[in-house]
């Protein structure tokens, strides 16, 4: 037990009941610890905002799905008209709805960002792999969260977007069809898939997300945050045990963090009042129509952040199959050839090869499609270990790295549109380049990070006073 503080009688109130507090719950060890006391590099940048930013946006999305939920009916006959009723007559109900909506949105947004942070500054590398594996699965419970919260309004979007995704879980062999079911509580989605989106929406993935993302900081926190020069600056501390290169969070970071606060929510409020569906990019036109499960919509496109990730999928044709084998041999070939292992290794490389086409073909394009787009997120949790470049961050990487990561932005943002787009044979065609451009990047980092001169790494952070 921690030792037992008296406080002077003449102290102040405030300092008598925080001493109190103190000698029962560590506050001020845990403000010290992660607030004035945590030292973070002081070189941090506008890239470094974004994850107060997402916890933010987890903030407003929590107290507005509480007032939402006061109000909404998860109900398939009634579900439609209490978001209408939310929006006309309960008062504020449109602001606090069109905050939750937009709040989706900026979600991603942020979260795009911060990522987009850890892959150029190499924050996802030693010692910080399971800060960016937390954050990974934050990701991926995001995905789902809002997944699922996009069926509760009940319009035709919520009901056939759901309708298309759950029955690709049905192209998994032997246990698909079974495991759609269980998803849908129904042979189509109905009031059973109503309820239990709406019970995992509302309470079972926001208390996974909540516990991943205090994971993600006390995991942060342990070792410390990285920086825009990919430099560990506890390898140099003063007398004190500080990192020379550290300044306290609070007050430094608090007053930055505030000010990019102020900043995202000009905009925020700016979309919430004058652009709340963003042109059908956050709330899609055809979602102003209750769900009618006997007309299918002419177009079925998810929201803007799933849809790099949908043109994946849509990637995998059964033609887009047979340049895929070619790449499986390929890559075996190389493998064989040219890695030295021992020729028990090789024989295994290869067979593997051969049983991984033997799958590919007798399994349809359809499941492939899935596994591409699955591939696609969890390929993120193995970057710590697929990047071999000497050094962290993006400034002192060869040159030529600046632009093969300008390439893979255009490559997501390009996926990203075309997943809002109907098929066509060109945009199909565009698809494909940019789905194997999009894996290529991931899969063969272990080769080109290595190649090329890396620049001199200084000792200490770059920072000029401003
Ligand atoms: C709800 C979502 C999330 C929240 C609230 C959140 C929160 C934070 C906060 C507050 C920080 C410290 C400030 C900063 O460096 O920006 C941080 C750092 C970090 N986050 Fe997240 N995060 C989220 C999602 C993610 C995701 C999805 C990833 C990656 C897949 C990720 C990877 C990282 C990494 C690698 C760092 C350390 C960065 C560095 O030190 O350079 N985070 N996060």
């Amino acid at each position: 037990m921690a030792e037992f503080h008296e406080i002077s009688p003449n102290a102040s109130a405030g300092a008598k009941l925080l001493n109190w507090v103190d000698n029962r719950f560590p506050l001020s060890k845990l403000f010290k610890e992660h607030m004035s006391e945590y030292y973070a590099p002081k070189n941090f940048n506008i890239w470094y905002v974004f994850g107060v930013l997402s916890l933010l946006v987890l903030v407003i999305q929590l107290v507005t799905g509480i007032f939402l939920v006061m109000h909404y009916k998860p109900d398939a006959a009634l579900a439609f008209g209490s978001v209408e009723y939310i929006m006309r007559d309960v008062p504020w109900g449109w602001l606090i709805r069109y905050m939750h909506s937009t709040g989706a949105s900026a979600f991603f947004l942020v979260v795009y960002l911060h990522m987009y942070r850890g892959l150029i500054y190499g924050s996802y590398r030693k010692p910080r792999e399971l800060t960016w594996l937390f954050g990974c699965g934050i990701f991926l419970a995001l995905m789902a969260e809002a997944f699922m919260g996009y069926l509760l309004p009940w319009g035709q979007m919520s009901y056939w977007g759901a309708q298309v995704i759950v029955n690709l879980f049905s192209a998994i062999p032997f246990v698909g069809p079974d495991l759609a079911l269980l998803i849908r509580g129904d042979f189509v989605v109905g009031d059973a898939t109503l309820n239990r989106f709406f019970s995992f929406h509302v309470i079972a993935v926001p208390l996974v997300l909540l516990g991943l993302v205090v994971a993600h900081i006390i995991a942060l926190h342990e070792v410390g945050s990285n920086n825009p020069d990919g430099i560990e600056i506890k390898a140099k501390k003063d007398a004190k045990g500080i990192p020379l290169d550290g300044i306290p969070f609070h007050p430094y970071y608090t007053v930055h963090d505030i000010f990019a606060v102020g900043v995202f929510l000009m905009v925020f409020s700016a979309i919430i009042f004058f652009a709340p569906e963003m042109g059908g990019y956050f709330l899609e036109y055809n979602n102003f129509i209750p769900a009618n499960p006997f007309q299918t919509p002419l177009h079925i496109a998810p929201v803007w952040y799933f849809t790099p990730f949908y043109s994946l999928l849509r990637a995998v044709t059964t033609e887009m199959m047979y340049v895929l084998i070619a790449c499986v041999v390929l890559g075996a070939g190389v493998m064989v050839a040219k890695v030295k292992m021992p020729v028990l290794f090789k024989g295994i490389v290869a067979l593997a090869a051969l049983a991984v086409v033997a799958m590919m073909l007798s399994i349809d394009a359809k499941f492939w499609g899935v596994v591409a787009m699955g591939g696609g997120v969890v390929i993120l949790f193995f970057l710590p270990w697929l990047d071999n470049c000497e050094v962290k961050s993006i400034r002192y990487r060869p040159d030529w790295h600046k632009y093969l990561y300008a390439v893979f932005v255009v490559d997501f943002v390009v996926l990203g549109y075309l997943g809002t787009q109907p098929v066509s044979p060109v945009y199909s065609r565009v698809a494909q380049l940019g789905t194997l451009f999009y894996f290529g990047f991931f899969i063969l980092m272990p080769w080109w990070s290595r190649i090329g001169k890396s620049k001199p790494v200084p000792d200490r952070v770059t920072y000029t006073a401003h």
